[in-house]
């Protein structure tokens, strides 16, 4: 059984305010990507857990892994769970705003799910996620949407054109509750009304006045963050910004042959960067073709 864990980008993200328990209020739009991590499932004599790939060598030694948190809370709602084998491809930066992690655990869930026969029902399995992480939930529904609350009132976003991206992160892992701690203006106004069904050009224009509040505070923790976004606007990106917090930003294309293009001229001038064309998906179908 084999999962896509997609990128999750945070086309646009404002902090309305901030609950007693010190957690942040969100009001963000959210894409996942064809770029993303994938797992896979099997069933085995004992537990087991391997991950490989381009950034496996970020999680080597790391005992809480959320893969392993998720697989043993699904076990302890489900009551049962066969031993399982579970394989992580690991290429998404690691701690880098596009919700790898939060990605993999809910790939995770996905996958056991089917591979125990599990009816567990999909408010059990959300509250479930949301016990993961604040973004588990949205990435366990890995289709275009809007949260808010922590991140955890979804949304379906309907009607968003397919969008040509490329993901740039620079190697410098930001931590979230960092970016949190720098951020001055916790009260900032909602996200405009969705438009209806339109296109690229459209579209855009609706998400330019928009923000990521989180890109400030980022920024004083990761100054290179600029020299990204430079690179994606100098790339011809129609709009450039960081996802979640940070230091991943991504740029948007009117086309993938012109996403294709930045990309190669990006990764070409920065080797050490990550740089991945790629495009929005509609749903995080199960991959079974491997
Ligand atoms: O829920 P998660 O473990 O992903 O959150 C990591 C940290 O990010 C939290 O401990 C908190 O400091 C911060 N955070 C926040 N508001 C959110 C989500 C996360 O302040 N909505």
């Amino acid at each position: 059984m084999v999962e896509h864990a997609p990128a999750k980008v945070n086309l646009a993200l404002h902090v309305t305010g901030r609950r007693a328990d010190g957690y942040h209020l969100l009001d963000t739009l959210v894409v996942f990507t064809g770029a993303g991590d994938r797992v896979s499932v099997c069933d085995a004599d004992t537990d087991a857990f391997h991950v490989e790939g381009r950034f496996a060598s970020g999680l080597q030694g790391e005992s809480d892994n959320l893969v392993l948190r998720a697989r043993d809370l699904l076990r302890e709602l489900a009551g049962n769970g066969s031993p399982v084998f579970i394989m992580l491809e690991k290429n998404l930066p690691i701690a880098s705003g596009i919700g790898g992690g939060s990605s993999d655990a809910a790939a995770t869930l996905r996958a056991l799910r089917k591979l125990w026969g599990l009816s567990t029902d999909d408010t059990q399995l959300k509250q479930a996620a949301l016990s993961l992480g604040a973004d588990v939930p949205m990435c366990l529904a890995a289709t275009p949407l809007v949260a808010r609350g922590i991140g955890d009132e979804l949304e379906p976003a309907t009607g968003l054109p397919p969008l040509a991206m490329v993901l740039v992160n620079p190697g410098v892992a930001v931590p979230t509750p960092a970016v949190f701690r720098a951020l001055a203006n916790r009260e900032n106004p909602p996200l405009p009304a969705l438009p209806a069904r339109c296109g690229f050009h459209d579209f855009t224009a609706w998400l330019a006045p928009t923000r990521n509040d989180l890109q400030a505070p980022a920024m004083s923790v990761a100054p290179v963050i600029s020299d990204v976004l430079a690179a994606l606007d100098n790339g011809g990106a129609a709009l450039a910004r960081m996802s979640g917090s940070g230091a991943t930003c991504f740029g948007l294309f009117g086309s993938f042959a012109q996403a294709e293009r930045a990309a190669a001229s990006i990764a070409a001038a920065e080797p050490s960067w990550y740089v991945q064309a790629t495009a929005t998906i509609e749903k995080a179908a199960a991959d079974v073709a491997h």
